[in-house]
């Protein structure tokens, strides 16, 4: 380049919640080996300077999803280097069996998975806009639950967080169809990830979760439903009851 001036980075931009580990680290390679700028946060500086040596380039940041500032301060460093995100991933996220029968449930952290899971996603979103509009044909992928279609009633507050994700991701979609940004919301059912290392069952691999997420993102698809998690809305229809309480007990 003359002048020693640098060239100006083109690749398309990423911003991923929850990078560090499970689905989120397998979004992270999955971008990085197309050639995306990618941006991810988590809470463990750990996890994230791993993430960092094993996807040199990669920018992983500390940012608690349940902390406000934390959330608007991440995405601002992002759109200081960057004025354009291509494509977001919410897809931080914490799961506790919970027990409302046990009088010691106590109300002080019983809505963490609203505040982290719900509440980061809205956040996120929420300070991501101008980026996403200036990159506009751009994209949201949500990373939600099976769950929040047929509650798990071991995880009641999760299943509650994931729930209220769809209805965010389905009224997100229509509001900004008009502006050019898709929003795709992803509905697993087990994946392979250290959050999920003490549960039985046959689990999705995070890496085919991604590459059917990233194709079905490609093809503007709103939904994806992987595994047998894409019966879960016919059954509901033909036996609800039976399909909540099967559903309820996994
Ligand atoms: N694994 C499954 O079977 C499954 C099924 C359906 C849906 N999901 C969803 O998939 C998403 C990822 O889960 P996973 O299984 O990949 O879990 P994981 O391996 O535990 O990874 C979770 C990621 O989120 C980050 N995180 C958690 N709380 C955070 C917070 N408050 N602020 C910022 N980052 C936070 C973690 O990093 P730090 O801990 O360092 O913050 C980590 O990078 C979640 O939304 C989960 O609900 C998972």
């Amino acid at each position: 380049m003359p002048n020693g001036m640098d060239a100006p980075d083109r690749r398309p931009v990423a911003v991923i919640s929850g990078g560090s580990s499970g689905i989120g680290r397998a979004f992270v390679a999955a971008l990085h080996a197309r050639g995306y700028r990618i941006f991810a946060c988590g809470r463990d500086p750990d996890r994230l300077r791993r993430l960092e040596q094993d996807h040199p380039g990669v920018r992983g940041m500390i940012c608690d999803m349940a902390d406000v500032e934390a959330v608007r301060g991440f995405v601002s460093v992002v759109l200081d280097e960057s004025p354009r995100i291509d494509l977001l991933v919410s897809n931080a996220g914490v799961l506790r069996i919970l027990d409302f029968a046990d009088p010691a449930i106590g109300a002080a952290s019983a809505d963490l998975e609203i505040t982290i899971n719900l509440g980061g996603a809205i956040r996120l979103v929420a300070s991501a806009m101008p980026g996403l509009l200036a990159a506009a044909p751009s994209r949201v992928v949500v990373v939600g639950s099976g769950y929040g279609l047929a509650p798990s009633t071991a995880a009641p507050v999760y299943s509650a967080s994931k729930a209220g994700l769809h209805g965010f991701c389905k009224a997100l979609r229509r509001q900004l169809a008009a502006s050019g940004i898709g929003v795709t919301e992803v509905l697993p059912a087990l994946v392979d990830t250290p959050a999920v290392s003490h549960r039985h069952g046959r689990k999705l691999s995070p890496d085919a979760l991604v590459r059917e997420v990233l194709r079905a993102a490609s093809r503007d698809r709103d939904e994806v439903l992987p595994g047998a998690v894409r019966w879960l809305p016919l059954l509901l229809r033909l036996a609800p009851r039976f399909t909540e309480r099967m559903v309820g007990r996994s």
